[in-house]
């Protein structure tokens, strides 16, 4: 697959930030539990005005800014998400519309949960390859808090609303390396309006976990082998944040622990926005100033499953 080089990022969060404390007063929990079986400290939820929709462009706003280009440079459009504001037009469109992106490239969305990201990543360098251009605009967005059964103490604590946006180019002296897959199954189900109740996140949270353990050290080390390379030339491991035991679990089984980032404990699980959301802080912490390989894996609903070794080239925080 053609090769690509994200250049810029961005994220956005909305404003009503919600502890564990304050679901303890909605559902029957505790931060205890909480912190100790998923790391999840905090997460953030949209307000009056904001939505998936207003998430995204901001993110993508921020990335394109952040990649020192302006929204005419953009050749492509991909939004992951599963909270999409309409069924149509797409996310996507709506943000060519707010950023004003020419008319003739391909914009769309794409649902693969929370492999969303890793997806796009793939689906943009397709894009790029068979129709041309330069530069592709991936986003990654959710208000899952509108999806969310408040009685449920078993999701309802999990996730969170985030956007985070990364600006691809295309980088012809290398392939992008995927593992992209998917087993047909409902352990994770957003129902939604074919039914009369509103739509809310279903899920079985051991079979996912066990999923995931599973497919992150098998989808990673495909990728490592596909790309020809070992954990010792990679600088980073970034992992959809679901669930600080899983990603601790799959540090112990590849090894490299230190490589491992984090940052569930601020965020929940945000789905799609998940993956450039991790990327964005540590770029904001100093962690990816230079040319940086990064190892990075998404699963969630399908369930998908999305690997991928991303070249980055970030430069300094601006
Ligand atoms: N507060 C207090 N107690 C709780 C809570 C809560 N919020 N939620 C569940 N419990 C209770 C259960 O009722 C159960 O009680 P019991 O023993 O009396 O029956 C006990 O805690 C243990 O429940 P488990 O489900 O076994 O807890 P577990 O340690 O497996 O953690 C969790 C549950 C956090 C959901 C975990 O299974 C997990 O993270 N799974 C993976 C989820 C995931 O990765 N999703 C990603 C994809 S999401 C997407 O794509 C949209």
């Amino acid at each position: 697959m053609t090769g690509l080089k994200m250049i810029g990022i961005g994220r956005a969060l909305p404003g009503r930030c919600v502890t564990n404390d304050d679901l303890s007063k909605i559902v029957e929990t505790s931060d205890a539990w909480i912190s100790e079986r998923t790391g999840i400290r905090r997460r953030y939820y949209c307000g009056e005005g904001e939505s998936t929709n207003t998430l995204i462009v901001s993110a993508a706003r921020q990335a394109v800014a952040n990649a020192g280009l302006t929204p005419e440079d953009i050749d492509c459009v991909i939004v992951a998400t599963v909270s999409s504001d309409y069924a149509s037009p797409s996310v996507a469109c709506l943000l060519q519309a707010e950023l004003g992106i020419r008319e003739n490239i391909p914009v769309m969305d794409i649902n693969a949960a929370c492999a969303g990201f890793l997806y796009g990543t793939a689906t943009a360098s397709g894009m790029l390859q068979v129709y041309g251009g330069r530069y592709a605009l991936v986003v990654g967005g959710e208000q899952l808090s509108r999806l969310m059964d408040m009685n449920d103490r078993s999701t309802c604590v999990l996730f969170g609303d985030a956007a985070g946006a990364a600006v691809y180019e295309r980088d012809e002296t290398a392939d992008l390396c995927v593992d992209l897959g998917s087993r047909g199954n409902l352990e994770i189900e957003i129902q939604g309006c074919a039914r009369p109740e509103p739509s809310v996140i279903k899920m079985n949270g051991n079979a996912v976990f066990r999923f995931a353990v599973g497919v992150i050290p098998s989808s990673l080390n495909r990728v490592m082998a596909k790309a020809g390379l070992t954990m010792d030339q990679i600088d980073w491991v970034v992992c959809h944040q679901a669930n600080a035991r899983i990603i601790d679990h799959c540090a112990k089984k590849l090894g490299a622990p230190e490589k491992f980032y984090k940052n569930i404990d601020r965020y929940g699980n945000t789905s799609a926005a998940s993956i450039p959301l991790a990327l964005y802080d540590m770029w904001q912490e100093g962690l990816l100033q230079h040319e940086e390989k990064v190892l990075a894996v998404g699963f969630g609903g399908g369930l998908t499953w999305a690997g991928a070794l991303l070249n980055l080239s970030l430069g300094a925080v601006k």
